[in-house]
């Protein structure tokens, strides 16, 4: 298995489609070095990629919502926004947490399904639902 960028992701919207670029090839890094198959431990360089990735969400989902805010997007589409991005955040410290300590190979796949599937579903529904409303006003 290997993460690729896929055309659907695109929010025609450039700032955003980059730094969605960004988390999805830390996703793809984490698991190249996971499935890396040769006798040393690459324990420590997953963790500082899962550590990136969770800094750079925090990063990107504050761009976006202030972006949304600066632009008044509705408050009830902004609230389940926001409800989703805070609760994401929350499975990573958890996960940071509980899950990674482990220093398990079944884990970590399971982390990376894991941040995959959500980022990748979060991007085509609740992102793409703004896409249009951004542009419309202007934001490229
Ligand atoms: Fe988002």
């Amino acid at each position: 298995m290997s993460i690729e960028w896929k055309t659907e992701y695109n929010l025609n919207i450039a700032e955003i489609d980059e730094q969605h670029q960004k988390l999805i090839s830390l996703i793809s890094d984490m698991l190249d070095v996971t499935n890396r198959d040769d006798d040393f431990d690459h324990y420590d360089e997953i963790v500082a990629i899962f550590d990136e990735l969770s800094d750079y969400t925090v990063k990107h989902f504050a761009f976006e919502e202030e972006l949304l805010n600066t632009h008044n997007y509705s408050s009830m589409d902004m609230k389940i926004h926001e409800l989703e991005h805070s609760s994401f955040v929350r499975k990573v410290v958890q996960i940071r947490q509980q899950d990674l300590d482990k220093n398990e190979q079944g884990i970590l796949k399971d982390t990376i399904q894991f941040l995959l599937g959500w980022i990748g579903q979060h991007i085509l529904d609740t992102d793409q639902k703004y896409a249009q409303f951004l542009i419309e006003r202007g934001v490229k």
